[in-house]
């Protein structure tokens, strides 16, 4: 039997030596290892048109998004339960109050800004999207909701759920292409930023290094080239891992944030919410989290070898939260962990109003994201807001409880 993997879930070795661990991975299937092969060809281009060293980021981007073989881009959508049918699952295929609780703060945010408009970017299989609009519909509002998805295959998912849901709700959808333009409404998206290309960046006797991929006829391996780049920790701690002569790897987020601007550059009045796990960068860069964040998926077993089957498995980091508070065009407005943001929201009186029969199994679907030992603390809820007037101490009802936005 299968078991369920939250993208979260810490690797059972955290080791960066990677080699001897492969051999205890799940095996892909033979399909999977010809597309994983086709990909590793066009690896192999680009590390030789980078002159024989690739960032990590540019692989993490070929290993998850290169057209029809990576692994957000190709015909296998990775969202299961089942171990045998896909790597991972998120909080909308653990819980409906989870989709009813966003739509909560929905209602609001069409009031503020005068218009019942959802965008959703990075949409899964759709289970958000049906859960949003079945709870919407029951409290009687119509809302035009649109999903911006990247990949073919999960928009073909996300269609097939919402149709599954109800006509009603799937004739409210419509999938775009790009951002569009002066946007009005709430863009929302769940574990999305941490599926974005992030580079990794150490020091290691005093030296500040880039890591990057080669290649040669065993595989892919890591070579560390010196750089100017530095993480954005507190002087203090810098200065400390320079002189401690220990190894230390992180990663940087620059498309997180350039992600971040995106969307305000396409929002004319609204509010962005995201949803993800992470850290303000205090917690993010402690000197002991010597390894970075940095981890790896498939068929439900957590890793760290990114270098593992390109394609077949999913490359994730955590979010570094303080690196988002101040984008050019978006005003942050709230952070609070999940638990915080679902209570405030609602959950607990979403769960109450259910018939009695279903409220023990909702209640204990529910205790996994907010209890602090599974999502309702190491997830985060972030919000910024455009065109609309927030006065100081004012918030969405989201960020109410426990907003600790100072503290990024
Ligand atoms: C881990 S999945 C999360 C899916 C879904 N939101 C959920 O909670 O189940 C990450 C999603 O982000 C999408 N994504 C990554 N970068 C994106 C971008 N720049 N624009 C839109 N979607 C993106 C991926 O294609 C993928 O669907």
């Amino acid at each position: 039997m299968g078991y369920t993997m939250c993208r979260h879930c810490t690797p059972y070795n955290a080791s960066k030596k990677v080699t001897p661990m492969a051999q205890q991975l799940p095996q892909p299937s033979t399909a999977q290892l010809a597309r994983s092969e086709q990909l590793m060809s066009v690896i192999h281009t680009l590390i030789h048109q980078a002159h024989g060293w690739l960032p990590f980021d540019a692989y993490m981007n070929a290993a998850l998004y290169t057209p029809r073989l990576g692994y957000y881009a190709s015909e296998t959508s990775p969202f299961s339960a089942l171990a045998a049918d896909g790597d991972f699952i998120t909080a909308p295929l653990l819980s409906p109050e989870f989709g009813a609780c966003i739509a909560e703060q929905a209602l609001e945010v069409f009031e503020r800004v005068g218009v019942a408009q959802i965008l959703e970017v990075g949409a899964g299989t759709g289970r958000l999207a049906a859960d949003i609009l079945t709870h919407l519909h029951n409290r009687g509002v119509q809302v035009n909701y649109a999903i911006l998805e990247l990949s073919g295959t999960l928009r073909a998912q996300q269609q097939a759920t919402l149709a599954d849901a109800g006509v009603h709700l799937s004739h409210q959808v419509r999938w775009l292409d790009a951002l569009p333009e002066d946007y009005e409404g709430f863009i929302i998206g769940n574990e999305v930023l941490d599926a974005m290309p992030v580079e990794l960046i150490g020091v290691q006797a005093g030296q500040w290094f880039e890591r990057g991929v080669t290649a040669d006829a065993q595989g892919l391996e890591y070579v560390d080239r010196p750089t100017d780049k530095r993480l954005t920790m507190p002087k203090e701690w810098l200065t400390a891992l320079e002189d401690s002569g220990a190894t230390y790897v992180s990663e940087t987020h620059c498309q997180q944030l350039a992600f971040i601007e995106s969307l305000g550059a396409c929002l004319k009045k609204g509010v962005v919410l995201m949803l993800d796990y992470g850290f303000p960068a205090h917690e993010f860069y402690h000197p002991q989290r010597n390894t970075g964040t940095l981890m790896c998926h498939i068929q439900h077993v957590a890793h760290d070898d990114a270098l593992y089957c390109p394609g077949v498995q999913d490359i994730t980091a955590h979010v570094n939260f303080s690196a988002l508070k101040s984008p050019r065009n978006l005003t942050a407005i709230g952070y609070v962990n999940q638990a915080n943001f679902l209570i405030n929201c609602g959950l607990l009186e979403l769960l109450t109003q259910l018939p009695e029969e279903h409220m023990r199994v909702a209640a204990n679907r529910a205790h996994k994201l907010i209890s602090e030992a599974e999502m309702g603390e190491l997830f985060k809820a972030m919000a910024w807001a455009k065109g609309l007037a927030f006065e100081e101490d004012d918030t969405l009802q989201g960020f109410t409880r426990g907003n600790r936005l100072l503290s990024l």
